[in-house]
């Protein structure tokens, strides 16, 4: 493309007024694409805040059901839920209890908010005594006996309502576990949101402390992804993508816009974004110093992902940033 050159051209005329520039925006940011996680805990009338994020609360089911349904009134279509249970062991067992907490959580949720999608994260590191997302054996994470717990785990979510699972553990082949067992038990029509390029990062900090969910020794980086690498991350989304995995996603999100972007390219398939607990914290931190304006850099930053990429967007800034786009226009 050869564009003729200033006076002839001038950028600027489609810069003029609103009207304009919005004529010709390329990309829209709208409520129906974002996604709010929830951690929920066992109990009653329970909001217990989380230091690192603030606006965001561990919540018992009653509570989870108040937060969704206020989020879903501002235009939020889904939630995306954490369970914190009360005992913790080597088998992850309270991730597949048929009354562990995620399992309450969504039954009240569709109860109660039954056009709200409910989407489960499924991973055991909660539900693990030593904070890890597989099972251990002399201080290595096993691969091939963690799939059936998780495979486990996704039916079970499924059985108690789910409309999607989003296993976020990065073992491999735990798509196929998972699809395999949710067909086995008559869930066909459940979606697979896998959590497909998922980095061992720092950003990950302040969910750690909200999930209770912190190794207790060593690090993720044998099963997660290392930052430096993105095309690994179109072979893990390929390898995902064969498994039956309906849809991918990237994660951290702002820090990764070149990942999601290729992904986006070369798959063209459902794309989410996951903007983090520290890319939550850093921009909440900043705006409380009064050194950058929440409202615009949380929807440029969500508006950037989408530019790169992404159909869905994961974010604890979900119900302001739905409010916000409604009295945008
Ligand atoms: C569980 C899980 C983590 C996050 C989502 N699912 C933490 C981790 O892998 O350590 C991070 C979410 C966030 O930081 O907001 N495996």
């Amino acid at each position: 493309m050869t564009l003729p050159g200033f006076p002839v051209s001038r950028p600027r005329r489609l810069r003029q007024s609103p009207a304009l520039r919005r004529l010709v925006c390329e990309t829209r940011l709208g409520a129906e694409q974002l996604v709010l996680p929830l951690f929920v805990r066992p109990g009653k009338k329970l909001r217990r805040p989380i230091d690192a994020m603030p606006g965001v609360f561990q919540l018992s089911p009653d509570e989870a059901v108040r937060e969704a349904a206020a989020a879903h009134a501002a235009g939020v279509p889904a939630i995306l839920l954490f369970g914190i249970p009360d005992r913790k062991d080597a088998r992850a067992s309270g991730a597949y209890a048929k009354n562990g907490i995620v399992q309450q959580a969504v039954r009240l949720l569709k109860k109660e908010l039954p056009s709200l999608l409910v989407i489960t994260d499924v991973c055991l590191c909660e539900y693990m005594e030593h904070g890890h997302c597989g099972v251990v054996s002399c201080g290595k994470i096993l691969n091939d006996p963690t799939l059936r717990l998780l495979a486990q785990t996704a039916a079970s979510h499924a059985g108690a309502g789910a409309d999607l699972v989003a296993p976020s553990d990065m073992m491999d082949g735990r798509v196929a576990a998972i699809r395999a067992e949710l067909d086995k038990n008559g869930f066909t029509d459940t979606p697979i949101m896998s959590y497909a390029a998922k980095f061992a990062s720092a950003f990950y900090g302040p969910f750690r402390e909200a999930a209770e969910s912190a190794p207790r020794f060593g690090d993720r980086r044998s099963y997660q992804m290392d930052a430096a690498n993105a095309n690994e991350a179109l072979r893990e989304v390929a390898l995902d993508l064969q498994e039956g995995a309906d849809i991918v996603m990237v994660k951290p999100a702002l820090a990764y816009l070149d990942v999601l972007h290729r992904v986006k390219t070369e798959f063209g398939c459902p794309t989410a974004a996951y903007a983090v607990s520290a890319e939550h914290a850093m921009i909440k931190a900043a705006a409380a110093k009064g050194w950058i304006d929440e409202r615009a850099v949380t929807l440029e930053s969500l508006l950037a992902m989408r530019r790169a990429g992404a159909d869905i967007l994961i974010t604890y800034a979900a119900p302001d940033a739905a409010k916000w786009l409604s009295r945008q226009s």
